[in-house]
């Protein structure tokens, strides 16, 4: 099977900084790829590669089987990009936005006016379509701009931080609607600096620092490296050092300690599957009333792979 984006060996260099260099992934078909990087990353260079608009040192990009730099209109076509930066016209409405984009794609008027109304539904907006872009919110211009990316029907979508300085309403949009799309089978790259919506959206995710891959999986993947394992915390009502004796003999369970008067914490391996076994381990002895597990995450394995944290 022929992935719908990929890319190898891509490099850019600005003077003294190599933005990007080596870098390389694939996307296939109704997946959801995350490039997760700090600022300065090299996110943005990268996806302007991928999309055509820098042309690389070196390196290559294939759309649905078409070579980007051989054969860029056929590759261009099926990609739909949404920048960092929004690009829309202040004075026009919404609904004139849409059109214009619509026909630099070379939509046909009667199926663009069609395309339009199915993309200002999908993103929430069919009620404000006709109010000018300079009265919207910083979410509301990027849920059309968003939009704007869908008309032609792309086959992979690419988000370059959809999130950034935009309001929790148009956030939960967004993400809800950048996920319904990838289960109806499109591919998407999506890059952010906020662990949590990768997390959310992408199954695999690359982390990248300093313009390099410097790894690349599932979280799950991602996350063992770290090779430590999930914190639990139980609240109980009961003999509370009975309980922590017992709890630090089931198997799995690396340590057990006492915190506070109604508490105990635990390291112990897979946290979630080995509850149950916890829950049963003490009883007759305290009755669990909460429970708490708390997993490593992947802003854990960003910090265990470069040193640095994720947000400045
Ligand atoms: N046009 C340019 N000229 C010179 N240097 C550039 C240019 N564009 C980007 N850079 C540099 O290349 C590196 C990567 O920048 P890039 O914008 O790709 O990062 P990013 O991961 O998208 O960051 P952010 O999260 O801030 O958007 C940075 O060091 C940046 O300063
Ligand atoms: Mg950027």
């Amino acid at each position: 099977m022929t992935a719908t984006l990929s890319c190898t060996g891509l490099s850019k260099r600005y003077g003294d900084i190599l933005a990007v260099q080596d870098v390389g992934f694939f996307i296939e078909k109704g997946e959801a790829y995350g490039l997760l990087g700090p600022n300065g990353a090299g996110k943005t260079t990268a996806i302007s590669m991928l999309v055509g608009l820098l042309q690389p040192d070196a390196g290559s990009v294939q759309v649905c089987g078409h070579d980007l730099a051989a054969d860029p209109i056929a590759a261009k076509a099926k990609i739909g990009y949404v920048p960092q930066e929004i690009a829309l016209y202040p004075d026009l409405t919404a609904r004139e936005n849409l059109r214009f984009f619509g026909r630099l794609y070379g939509l046909p008027r009667r199926e663009l006016a069609k395309r339009i109304d199915e993309v200002l539904d999908f993103v929430g907006l069919s009620d404000r379509a006709d109010g000018k872009i300079d009265t919207y919110s910083g979410g509301m211009k990027r849920r059309i701009n968003i939009g704007a990316a869908l008309l032609h029907r792309p086959q992979v979508l690419i988000l370059d931080e959809p999130t950034v300085g935009v309001d929790p309403q148009s956030r939960k949009a967004i993400l809800d609607g950048v996920e319904q799309l990838v289960a109806d089978g499109m591919s998407l790259l999506y890059t952010s600096h906020y662990m949590e919506e990768v997390e959310r959206v992408c199954k695999r995710v690359g982390i990248i620092d300093h313009g390099r891959v410097i790894a690349e999986g599932t979280r799950k993947e991602l996350v063992s490296t770290l090779g430590s394992a999930d914190r639990v915390e139980l609240v109980l009502d009961g003999d509370l050092d009975v309980a922590t004796e017992k709890l630090r003999a089931v198997q799995g369970v690396t340590e057990a300690v006492r915190a506070g008067t109604s508490s105990i914490r635990l390291i112990v391996n897979e946290g979630s599957h080995l509850l149950p076994t916890l829950i049963a381990a003490v009883q007759g002895i305290a009755v669990v009333t909460a429970v708490e597990v708390i997993e490593p995450d992947l802003e854990a394995a960003f910090l265990h792979l470069t040193g640095n944290k994720l947000r400045d």
